[in-house]
């Protein structure tokens, strides 16, 4: 069957199968999303999506995001196929990401991917009427890390709402940063940037911002970023996307730069941290890159509940 192509905006007013980008769930069905997670985290989750099957499609590596997938899908009651890197895949004789999906799809009740290239998310969408989440594309966008973040925010805060939000490190190519700056510009915030000159945010994100009414800012070392901040969002750098060379990363928080730091400031990473973060920073009451992980399970088993039930047949 001919699968028919819609434009987004008629994908957005019927609602999208999706959640290819942060803009496919409008921000008033995020607070219910968020309260389920709760629920989910600290009640016995009851088995929702038992007989569903989820395919995890990990074109890259991953360890939080596929892992967390996985444990969701369990934790309610479904089961889990799919593959950890293409290298045994049918991609390996040539097969496009198109034929892949498509195939998988007619397995599956949803698709989850990450890919390298950016826009991967859509080409699978296009290719199955099941719904797709986006795990991760090139340097694009991983808006399922976003919920996460805006949970664990509002999970220590109670609110997104007022807050100066700093965001360090490889602004150009961090697909999470892209995601989060997306989300946040739903906010009243501020936002503070702090990057390496060659990696800062891309000029299509900064007008977005300005567009939105975002007061943005740019500090000009860890110590002025550090003491303007609620919260701290540390990135490493994307070198699997660009050729590093002899780039110093500047974005290293040390114990030191803390002394400069409001009290209540939170440290988020989407994690993995490579040395961006010292690690005598983790037992501090700071750090809540690990809480953000943990978080990381409820937040995909609201979406996956809230995918599969839109999606009917089942639940
Ligand atoms: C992020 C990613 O893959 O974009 N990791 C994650 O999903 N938690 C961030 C990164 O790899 O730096």
């Amino acid at each position: 069957m001919q699968k028919i192509i819609l434009p987004n905006h008629y994908l957005t007013m019927m609602g999208n199968k999706d959640f290819t980008c942060i803009a496919d769930l409008p921000k008033k069905e995020w607070k219910d999303l968020f309260e389920k997670a709760e629920a989910f985290a600290t009640q016995a989750p009851p088995p929702l999506l038992k007989g569903r099957l989820l395919a995890n499609c990990f074109f890259e590596p991953s360890t939080r995001t596929r892992l967390s997938f996985e444990a969701a899908m369990h934790r309610l009651g479904g089961a889990v196929i799919g593959f950890a890197d293409s290298l045994s895949t049918s991609v390996q004789k040539g097969e496009s990401l198109h034929d892949t999906i498509r195939v998988i799809g007619s397995y599956a009740d949803i698709v989850v991917i990450r890919h390298s290239e950016a826009g991967a998310a859509e080409i699978a969408s296009s290719a199955t009427d099941k719904p797709v989440i986006n795990a991760g594309d090139g340097g694009n966008e991983h808006p399922t890390q976003t919920l996460v973040d805006l949970y664990t925010i509002l999970q220590r805060r109670g609110t997104i709402d007022g807050l100066n939000i700093g965001i360090a490190g490889d602004l150009k190519h961090g697909r999470a940063v892209h995601s989060l700056c997306k989300a946040l510009s739903e906010y009243k915030v501020r936002l503070t940037f702090f990057s390496a000159p060659s990696l800062d945010l891309p000029k299509d994100l900064i007008a977005l911002l300005k567009e939105k009414g975002i007061a943005c800012k740019w500090a000009q070392s860890m110590e002025e970023l550090v003491g303007a901040v609620d919260v701290l969002y540390m990135t490493r750098i994307q070198k699997e996307r660009f050729a590093p060379g002899e780039l110093k990363n500047p974005c290293l928080l040390k114990r030191a730069h803390l002394r400069g730091a409001k009290g209540d400031l939170m440290i988020l990473h989407p994690l993995p941290r490579v040395d961006e973060i010292d690690r005598s920073i983790d037992e501090t009451k700071f750090a809540a890159y690990f809480e953000q992980a943990a978080n990381g399970v409820p937040v995909r088993m609201a979406l996956l509940a809230f995918l599969l039930d839109k999606s009917g047949s089942g639940t």
